[in-house]
């Protein structure tokens, strides 16, 4: 499955260090050469000596060592991998990888690395939960870092909750997928819409509805496995960003419309968010108060339509716009939405549509003979559908 990639795996000083020993094994199983670069608290967990042994090449973690720089050097170990994976990733190393500061191999070599990254983070349920953390974790999406993980459960310093570090055999999928050989995508850019959209009534209430993001992440996750530069602007959901997918949060539906646009040109747009169609006329700047004289008169005003703006865009117009609808009188009721894909045709503008680019005809080709509409995807099976 994965013979032939290189990994270069980041091992950070966290408790789960142990579990990396086993992630080392089961790349190596699937045909992954395996380098490592283990954190000097790394070094108090397990012993660059199990790590080498493993791996079957040599373990760095020295900045400053002559031997290594000249040898191999922090350009180098990332030039020379396919992917770089940090596992675990300790809070204080995403802190660091966040910040942009580069005092050690692990993150000097992040830093300088030109290549796809995926952390999996694993820390004490209230250092993931801190807002520190939350914040650099942001921000990392929002540079197209992948995550997988953490799970729930059993911590090793004894507490439940959110910090352990996925399982290697986790691990090992989501980089099969990352690094799929169908990269027939390669080259293309994609925008994907996905989860809900709050409309804010007053500081502290909104309107909104149940959309999880499921499908859209799925599909930006597909997209971005097939090798498509694609952008995912998404409303609040609890799922993951997808790994090598570039994550824009967004909140109403007039925040998410303005970040389409300004992702534009892309090839192929999925909107797949469930975008309020009303949003309240004019929001209190202050918690509206029961005052004895009956619940407040909110008028509402329609949103802009984010899936029609972009098929009527004019240059700009992505090749390829598919858009979602959620039902609740037919069939698809079942399910909750059914998804149309909208080959090119010409805009609601006067001017005339031109004619795709060679590159846009063969992103449609591609499509065509992979895509199945399908009359009713649950979100698991998004990526099934499109793909
Ligand atoms: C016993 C022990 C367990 C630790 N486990 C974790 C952990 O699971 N996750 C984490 O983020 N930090 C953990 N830490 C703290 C890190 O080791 C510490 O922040 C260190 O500076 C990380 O360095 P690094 O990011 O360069 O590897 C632990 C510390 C100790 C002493």
């Amino acid at each position: 499955m994965l013979q032939g990639r290189r990994i270069l795996l980041i091992i950070s000083g966290g408790i789960a260090a142990y579990k990396s020993l086993e992630l080392i094994r089961r790349l190596r199983d699937q045909g992954a050469a395996v380098r490592c670069v283990m954190t000097e608290a790394a070094r108090q967990f397990i012993t660059p000596l199990s790590v080498a042994s493993l791996s079957e090449d040599k373990v760095y973690g020295d900045l400053w060592s002559l031997t290594d720089e000249s040898e191999m050097g922090h350009i180098r170990l990332s030039r020379e991998a396919d992917l770089l994976v940090v596992a675990p990733a300790t809070a204080d190393l995403i802190a660091r990888m966040a910040a942009g500061i580069a005092n050690d191999l692990a993150a000097t070599t992040l830093l300088a690395s030109d290549k796809p990254v995926l952390i999996a983070p694993a820390m004490n349920a209230m250092m993931w939960a801190h807002p520190a953390t939350q914040a650099n974790l942001a921000t990392l999406a929002s540079r197209g870092i992948g995550r997988i993980g953490p799970a729930a459960g059993d911590l090793a310093c004894g507490e439940i909750g959110f910090g352990r570090m996925s399982e290697p055999a986790e691990i090992v999928a989501e980089i099969a997928r990352f690094l799929a050989k169908d990269q027939r995508l390669s080259g293309r850019r994609a925008l994907v819409t996905s989860g809900p959209t709050r409309e804010p009534i007053d500081p502290v209430r909104y309107i909104s509805n149940h959309s999880s993001g499921k499908q859209g992440h799925a599909i930006a996750a597909a997209l971005a496995a097939l090798g498509a530069e694609t952008v995912l602007i998404s409303g609040p959901t609890s799922e993951p960003t997808p790994v090598g997918v570039k994550l824009i949060a967004v909140e109403t539906a007039a925040e998410m419309l303005m970040a389409s646009e300004g992702v534009l040109p892309v090839d192929v747009a999925v909107m797949a968010a469930a975008v309020s169609d009303w949003r309240i006329a004019s929001a209190s700047t202050q918690k509206l108060k029961k005052n004895g004289k009956g619940p407040p008169n909110l008028r509402l005003v329609e949103n802009p339509d984010i899936l029609a703006s972009i098929a009527a865009r004019g240059n700009d117009r992505p090749v390829l716009v598919i858009g979602f609808a959620a039902e609740t009188e037919t069939r698809a009721a079942t399910i909750g939405r059914r998804w149309s894909l909208a080959l090119p045709r010409r805009p609601r503008t006067s001017s005339p549509m031109p004619a795709p680019s060679a590159s846009a005809r063969a992103v449609i080709g591609s499509l065509r003979t992979t895509c199945r509409p399908a009359p009713a995807p649950s979100a698991g099976s998004a990526t099934r559908c499109i793909w």
